[in-house]
């Protein structure tokens, strides 16, 4: 794993963005729109606003592989950009005249499973999160209309995108140490985990869907899509920094 250039990467991308103008209760949309959307918006922002105190924990059993020195480092930036966007959605929340969350059950359920079953699996837990980010800013993105949302939308898809690319490189390396027979367990369990996440996200989220002119099943389809994208980057021989461009995931 190259953690020279993601650790390069995460201290670049901090001077990329200039945030737009959010101030509270100032958004034009629709209160048909911006109702749901706020309270869909508090949820993820509540997902991306831990502190990362397990994951690094974790990250420190592993490291003494040659393949992974650096790694910490890069875990930690991470961590820093996932807390930047909590505090990105936390604004975004309040100029739609919203308030965050402290606890709600979906992300009590993720928190739960990624403390529980080590590195790898707290790794694939984020990823699964990200890849339902990948869909859900990607479809805020087209189909809102406010031009500070739509800029939000857009950091926060390309920066999931990057963190997709991230967790693939460190899990190719960790299951390449695995048998065939544990590779192909991994990968059917993978698929069942990301498919259900998808359509209880899809459901859980189903009045911002609408507001926006997307059902839930669309939703749900667009995530299996990218799980299924995914499978096959970690499968295949991917070139370096195999970042998907942020077009691809706006593409309708
Ligand atoms: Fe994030
Ligand atoms: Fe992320």
């Amino acid at each position: 794993m190259n953690t020279y250039l993601w650790t390069q990467h995460f201290h670049a991308n901090q001077h990329r963005f200039t945030e737009p103008d959010l101030p509270a209760g100032d958004c034009a949309l629709p209160m048909a729109i911006a109702l749901p959307l706020r309270e869909s918006l508090a949820v993820f922002q509540l997902g991306e606003s831990g502190g990362g105190t397990r994951l690094m924990k974790y990250v420190r059993l592993v490291v003494s592989a040659d393949r992974l020195a650096g790694y910490e480092e890069a875990v930690g930036l991470f961590i820093a950009e996932e807390q930047y966007h909590a505090r990105l959605l936390a604004k975004s929340v309040h100029y739609l005249g919203g308030t965050c969350l402290e606890k709600q059950w979906s992300n009590s359920v993720f928190r739960w499973l990624r403390n529980h079953f080590g590195v790898e699996f707290n790794i694939q837990i984020l990823l699964t999160a990200e890849l339902i980010a990948e869909v859900y800013f990607g479809i805020l993105y087209r189909k809102c209309n406010d031009p500070a949302l739509r800029r939000v939308c857009h950091k926060l898809l390309s920066d999931e995108m990057r963190h997709i690319a991230f967790h693939t490189e460190f899990l190719r390396e960790r299951l390449g140490a695995m048998p065939a027979w544990r590779r192909w367990l991994w990968r059917g369990q993978f698929r069942v985990i990301q498919r259900v996440t998808a359509v209880a996200v899809a459901w859980d989220h189903r009045r911002c869907f609408a507001a926006l002119g997307v059902r839930p099943w669309e939703v749900a389809g667009m995530a299996f899509k990218t799980g299924e994208r995914f499978l096959r980057r970690l499968g295949g021989i991917q070139r370096l920094w195999g970042v998907r461009p942020v077009q691809a995931a706006l593409a309708p």
